[in-house]
């Protein structure tokens, strides 16, 4: 007994030891729990890899994180000898998303959403960038100070790349040292509101705000992007707040947020918008119209902008895209959002508008809440949380939907990847180009599923989503971000290793 013991015991130290050392050095080479490869050069190949320069079958080589060459080949074994080749045969190679509009909530509503879940739900869908907005968070990012919260709340929980809108705010907006000191810290560009954001301490801006903010802008070169609603008063809608009308029924939401009211702050951004010009006195800022709804006058007012020379883009959301005011049941809270979900006929305006080039990019405005603001059981769309939940599902639901109208993979990866890489001013993304980064997504447009419960779905609450019950195409099957594939078949890397991104 005592001799044995004698002999364990150094053994196990030396167990114990050699375990201690291999735990440490491994959790200090960290680049292979930050991908589900364990090396980091290696080839993607695919008979369908969409680059700038069209839709070729060839391979994409990967080393660092970086893309250094994209070859076009019959055949890749020959060339390739002893390389390590992830070879996806048929499916499509893209540019992974960049979504310049979600609101992942943290710090202070993590309950709704949160950089965890948020950046795993981003990379299940092929987002391998995300720019948070400035709101719904707690505090909202409106200073260098706030912003500092953001970035330490983030810590170790990105999947994917994330970037940083800062608040345009009245509070703010005559202060060029505070917005300069919130630039400096690197948020990418502005946000701003034309009318009541719904979060208290984000209140909302007028086109004396937003003149001030495109000034400083200008020397950044970075966008402001702004909410353009402005509470028109109507007969209808002093009606309503009169509480007349039936709050279960989507056509009384929808009569609360006339086309009109983004008319009219469209027409009013356009007053400042000709500053922008090249010559005028903010040369060099632009700005962006989140979440376009209205596909009538509104956009007539964009487009005569745009060609007078106008520093100006606009963006719309799948869900105005996918879904129309008829089909909204009473009471299916799940489908609130402002600017509101609008006609058939809207709907087909809007196609029309993106598929000739006039809108320039998607986003998602992926805003989740608790369900319990969502009021299922009472259905009122009038005092329920306004925001859809789509983040993880806005690639198949592009594709289902745009398939079509006609929808080419190259106008996918320019809405989805190079127009938002241009707009958030990320110089190596939005592209799978040599020099870039390997932000890629391998997916497969035929691949139909289901979104029941039994897809794995990781926004903080799935039930809320609006798309939940709908069959999609278009299965992702593999995300890159930076060379690391941060997600592959259900599977997420087991540590996130996805980067701030601070503009400089
Ligand atoms: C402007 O912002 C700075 C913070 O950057 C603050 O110290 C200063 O008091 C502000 N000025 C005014 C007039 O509010
Ligand atoms: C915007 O609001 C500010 C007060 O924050 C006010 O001084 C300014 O006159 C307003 N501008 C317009 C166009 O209403
Ligand atoms: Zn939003």
């Amino acid at each position: 007994m005592e001799i044995l013991k004698w002999r364990v015991l150094p053994l196990l130290s030396l167990l114990v030891s050699f375990l201690f050392f291999y735990i440490k050095t491994s959790s200090k080479s960290s680049t292979s729990d930050c991908s589900l490869l364990p090396y980091d050069d290696y080839w993607i190949s695919s008979k369908r890899i969409v680059t700038p320069n069209g839709i070729i079958s060839g391979a994409v080589e990967v080393k660092g994180g970086n893309i250094v060459s994209i070859v076009e080949t019959e055949d890749l074994n020959e060339k390739f000898g002893s390389a390590r080749v992830i070879d996806y045969g048929e499916a499509i190679v893209m540019p992974g998303l960049i979504d310049v509009h979600a609101h992942l909530d943290e710090p202070g509503r993590a309950e709704w959403e949160g950089f965890s879940s948020g950046t795993k739900a981003a990379a299940a869908g092929g987002i391998t960038t995300l720019i948070d907005m400035p709101l719904n968070s707690h505090p909202s990012t409106i200073s260098e100070e706030t912003l500092r919260l953001k970035i330490e709340a983030a810590e170790d929980k990105l999947y994917v790349d994330v970037g940083f809108w800062g608040g345009l705010v009245p509070e703010n907006a005559f202060n060029t040292s505070a917005l300069e000191g919130l630039l400096n810290a690197g948020v990418l560009g502005l946000k701003s509101f034309m009318c009541p954001s719904g979060i208290n301490d984000f209140p909302m801006t007028n086109s004396s705000h937003i003149k001030e903010g495109l000034h400083v802008l200008a020397k950044y070169k970075r966008p402001l992007l702004v909410h353009a609603e402005i509470q028109v008063d109507t007969e209808s809608h002093r009606e309503l707040q009169d509480g007349i009308g039936d709050a279960r029924s989507y056509s009384t939401y929808l009569r609360t947020r006339p086309p009109s009211w983004e008319e009219a702050a469209v027409r009013e951004l356009l007053t400042v918008t000709k500053d922008t010009r090249t010559g005028w006195p903010a040369e060099g800022a632009h700005l962006h119209i989140v979440h376009l709804s209205d596909a009538r006058y509104s956009l007539d007012l964009i487009k005569e902008a745009k060609s007078n020379g106008d520093s100006l883009t606009v963006e719309t959301c799948p869900h105005y895209l996918a879904f129309s005011a008829e089909e909204i049941q009473d009471g299916d809270t799940r489908f609130k959002c402002a600017p509101p979900i609008r006609d058939e006929n809207n709907k087909e305006k809007l196609w029309e508008a993106l598929m000739e080039g006039h809108i320039d990019m998607l986003s998602s405005d992926h805003s989740p809440t608790i369900p319990e603001l969502k009021l299922f059981n009472e259905g009122d769309f009038l005092r329920a949380w306004g925001g859809i939940s789509s983040l993880q599902f806005v690639l198949p639901v592009t594709w289902s939907y745009g398939k079509k109208y006609g929808m080419s993979l190259d106008q996918l990866a320019s809405l989805w990847s190079e127009r938002p890489a241009k707009l958030a001013g990320l110089e190596f993304k939005g592209a799978v180009a040599t020099g870039n980064h390997a932000d890629i997504v391998v997916w497969e447009p035929d691949a139909e599923f289901e979104l029941d419960e039994n897809h794995a779905t990781y926004h903080k609450h799935p039930s809320i989503s609006a798309y939940m019950g709908r069959r999609l195409s278009g299965r992702v099957l593999a995300t890159f971000v930076r060379g690391n594939l941060v997600y592959s078949e259900g599977k997420h890397a087991t540590t996130a290793c996805g980067v701030p991104i601070l503009a400089k």
